[in-house]
């Protein structure tokens, strides 16, 4: 068998890490300026976590779980996502008890589902999201959905497209649900077998298939807003006057029904296609629920959130060069002139990286020529060169590897220089984010 990555899992390495990296640290901190604290819950729980809130409808809990029997005979699953598992932390650890409300709760990391792999769908992917528990009012609703507005404007994206809709509380969907029924009932024959399940277990479910046939079926389907009742619609229409005060446009879209059981009232998704016109699918979707906690057996109370794929956030950037401004180079190279230096050279650029810079030496005494080309390979900003005369007088070169300006200086004067080169980089103009490391670990 073949050495290679399981279908649908990628290996992500170099650039595309450190851009991850970088939707990260946008993410939290963004997350940050609205009082979220992060959770680290565990990638495995058992089956019954999903099973109860994620919903037994879903296509997720249905076909794309990652499901096994581990050593004990108790049938676990990796999680498809992430909000069945905070909830289940919250309710465990009696957080609704002991913190103060409502608590907000951001993660990120790996999760898996089962799916068709194709452009923007994996078997792993990584989320980023956000649950805010405990506290039942519009605004609340309304504060997330900007919060995920804001985290992708700071991450670059001007063309963002929200889609919003309600699906009421439990009663109007019980209607709904009837309805639906009722006229899906005489086409189903008609329809895919997944529908045919739907039918039986959440007729809503339906109105996510995408068999081509079945969504022509679907568009002749009755809307939600004709079951809504009053509150649900009150609540609504809040929402969007609080989020419209925001300065949030939106869209109301009312098929959207989110592919997973615990929502009630508001749901959104954000899309946005690439420059190219790509669409890789919901950069971000998320909604508001009521009885998760219960169902935990903690008690009665609401939630919303969202979560966005790195992955997709990821490819719609690059292909809008919204990484263009991130700089993963190093700061200096440090070349050695011969053998009889490698020691000098080798606790000079430790001594550069204890000074707060990035920096890497060949170790070994390779030609000028080639130690340059492995400097600009890993992208270094200077270049460092150490030879025995240069050793004897306690000097070194210092080389400005885009301007290609050489300059002596005094070993002992090390930390000036590199602040002073540093500092002079900032003036001329290229002072972007991530510019060295110094500046990082400020
Ligand atoms: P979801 O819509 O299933 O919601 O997933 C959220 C995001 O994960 C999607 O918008 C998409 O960016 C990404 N995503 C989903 N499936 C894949 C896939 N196969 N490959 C790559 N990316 C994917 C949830 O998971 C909810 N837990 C969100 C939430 C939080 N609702 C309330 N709180």
């Amino acid at each position: 068998m073949a050495y290679i990555a399981v279908k649908g899992m990628q290996d992500i390495y170099k650039d595309q890490a450190a851009s991850f990296n970088y939707i990260e640290e946008v993410f939290k901190a963004v997350c940050n300026l609205y009082g979220y604290h992060e959770f680290r819950t565990p990638i495995l729980e058992y089956t019954e976590v999903f099973d109860r809130s994620t919903g037994e409808s879903s296509d997720i809990v249905r076909k794309e779980m990652y499901t096994f029997l581990d050593k004990g005979d108790r049938s676990v699953t990796m999680r498809p996502e992430f909000t069945a598992g905070v909830i289940r932390s919250v309710v465990e650890n009696k957080l609704y008890a002991t913190e103060d409300l409502p608590i907000k709760a951001c993660y990120v990391g790996p999760v898996f589902r089962y799916d068709r792999p194709q452009l923007g769908r994996y078997r792993q992917f990584t989320q980023a999201g956000v649950e805010c528990i405990g506290q039942d009012s519009a605004r609340v609703d309304a504060e997330t959905i900007c919060l995920a507005i804001q985290i992708l404007s700071m991450l670059g994206f001007e063309n963002l497209t929200l889609k919003i809709n309600t699906i009421g509380d439990a009663e109007s969907r019980a209607k709904y649900r009837e309805a639906l029924k009722a006229y899906f009932e005489p086409k189903i024959s008609t329809m895919c077998e997944d529908c045919q399940q739907r039918i039986k277990l959440n007729p809503m479910r339906i109105l996510d298939c995408k068999v081509e046939a079945d969504q022509e079926i679907a568009k002749g389907a009755p809307k939600m807003k004709e079951f809504l009742s009053e509150a649900s619609e009150k609540r609504f229409y809040e929402t969007l006057s609080i989020i419209h005060d925001l300065g949030i446009e939106y869209e109301i879209d009312d098929s959207l029904v989110r592919g997973l059981d615990y929502y009630g009232e508001v749901v959104f998704e954000i899309h946005a296609k690439s420059k190219a016109g790509i669409d890789y699918g919901a950069l971000l979707g998320g909604g508001h629920y009521d009885g998760m906690l219960k169902t935990f057996g903690g008690p009665e109370m609401a939630g919303v959130g969202f979560a966005f794929g790195l992955e997709r956030v990821y490819s719609v950037m690059k292909d809008n060069d919204l990484f263009k401004e991130l700089d993963n180079g190093l700061d200096v190279y440090v070349m050695p002139v011969g053998e009889s230096v490698l020691d000098d050279v080798f606790e000079l650029t430790s001594e550069i990286r204890t000074l707060g810079y990035s920096a890497e030496t060949p170790f070994a005494a390779l030609k000028l020529g080639s130690q340059f080309k492995k400097a600009e390979k890993r992208g270094a900003k200077f270049a460092i060169i150490l030879g025995e005369d240069e050793l004897a007088k306690g000097v070194a070169q210092m080389k400005n590897l885009k301007t290609q300006e050489q300059k002596e200086f005094k070993l002992d004067q090390l930390e000036e220089t590199l602040d002073d080169a540093f500092g002079e980089d900032d003036d001329d103009g290229c002072g972007e984010p991530h510019e060295h490391s110094k500046e990082e670990t400020k």
